[in-house]
This record gives C-alpha cells, sequence and structure tokens, in this order.
C-alpha cells in the first residue's frame, strides 16, 4: 500500500536530541481497570519527571479520544485502533527525545504487545495498575461503572468487557495498598536507570 512512500533520513538524530535533553527518551504505559488511579499516577510522576529536569509529556485515554481519536467507539477493533494510533503518537513523542506517559485502559494483550514492539523494548515500560474492580467500582469518579451496571454503556471493561491482565509487567501498583507518593517514587526509581544517557 505504501509502496510509493520513501522514507526520508533527517539530518538530526534521536540521539543528538537526547544529548541535548541529557537523557534518554522513553514510554512509560500504563494499564488498568478505568479507575484504577492511571492518570492520577501518571500526573504526579510527570511532576516529578519535571522537577527533576525531564522533558516530559502526558496521553490519556480520555483526552486523546476527544480528539485524535473522536472517531472510535470503545468496540474490540476501534480499542486496537485507539492504542495503534497512540503507539504511533508515542513513538514519534519519543524520538523527538520526551519521556511519554501514556494513561489507557488497553485491555488487550496483543495491542499492548504491538506497542511494545512499535517504540521498541528499550524505551518501553510498563506498568500495571492493579487496582481490584471492587475499589474502581466504589470510587466511580467519573460514574460509569454505575451505568455499566444498569445497562446504559455497552462494552464497558470489566463489567460486560474484558480485561486481559499484563503476565509480566516491568512495575505492578495497586493503588488501594500504595499511596500516590509511593507509587510515583516505585515508578521514578525502576526508571531510572533507563533514562540515564550512560546507560545507552
Ligand atoms: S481503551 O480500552 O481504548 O484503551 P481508553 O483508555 O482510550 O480505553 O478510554 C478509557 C476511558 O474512557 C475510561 O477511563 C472511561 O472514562 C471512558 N469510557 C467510556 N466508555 C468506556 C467503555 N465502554 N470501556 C472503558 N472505558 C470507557
Amino acid at each position: 500500500m505504501n509502496k510509493n512512500v520513501i522514507r526520508h533520513n533527517f539530518q538530526v538524530t534521536k540521539k543528538e536530541r537526547n544529548q541535548l535533553n541529557n537523557h534518554s527518551s522513553l514510554l512509560i504505559w500504563f494499564t488498568g481497570l478505568s479507575g484504577s488511579g492511571k492518570s492520577t499516577i501518571a500526573n504526579a510522576l510527570e511532576k516529578e519527571l519535571l522537577q527533576n529536569g525531564f522533558h516530559t509529556y502526558i496521553l490519556d485515554g480520555d483526552n486523546v479520544r476527544k480528539g485524535l481519536n473522536s472517531n472510535l467507539t470503545f468496540s474490540p477493533e476501534d480499542r486496537t485502533e485507539n492504542i495503534r494510533r497512540i503507539a504511533e503518537v508515542a513513538n514519534l513523542m519519543v524520538d523527538a527525545g520526551l519521556v511519554v506517559l501514556s494513561a489507557f485502559v488497553s485491555p488487550y494483550q496483543k495491542d499492548r504487545e504491538n506497542v511494545k514492539q512499535i517504540v521498541g523494548g528499550k524505551n518501553f515500560v510498563e506498568v500495571f495498575v492493579n487496582t481490584p474492580i471492587e475499589v474502581c467500582e466504589q470510587r466511580d469518579v467519573k460514574g460509569l461503572y454505575a451505568k455499566a451496571r444498569a445497562g446504559e454503556i455497552k462494552d464497558f471493561t470489566g463489567v460486560n468487557a474484558p480485561y486481559e491482565a499484563p503476565n509480566n509487567p516491568d512495575i505492578e501498583i495497586d493503588t488501594s495498598k500504595t499511596t500516590l507518593e509511593e507509587s510515583v517514587q516505585i515508578i521514578f526509581k525502576s526508571i531510572a536507570q533507563k533514562l540515564n544517557l550512560k546507560n545507552e
């Protein structure tokens, strides 16, 4: 399909951008149920990273679905397309030299594996926000669990659509047991090596 499109190689490289920033690029991929705490942790971690001189950006499900992916539903096919587009955007941001934090339910194993493939394993960290559904449902910050239980939302993850938990996440956090500050420190410590240019 793309046989007449030939990639152009530009002179400024990712390596040079990383050197200018004085850190490596990375995609920190948060996956978990709605209400598990993905965006909250990503938000707090981004602040910590920024204060420590890292160049960052957050991609978040609710926000991206209002813009780039506003034409997509929550059907399995559209979720796959949602995650594929995010992966391509994240890949550009990683190439641009950023530490990207992404918060998407991303319920399918194969979609998350595809993200890792697109950005490359060494640029990818998977954080499984494994908060029990009972806790997510009790929080119900957006009132969506109540709507899903009432049958007003079909395909709602955890209620009437599946969530395939990661088998071997880099980091796992249960926000019913770990405070926000602790979660940030756990992730920050765990990614420090990957962000250090000396380890390139
Ligand atoms: S994903 O499954 O395609 O990765 P994404 O992270 O973009 O989902 O969007 C999830 C957000 O959309 C949830 O945090 C929730 O606020 C909202 N939402 C609305 N409908 C659904 C649904 N059917 N399933 C899951 N989340 C939904």
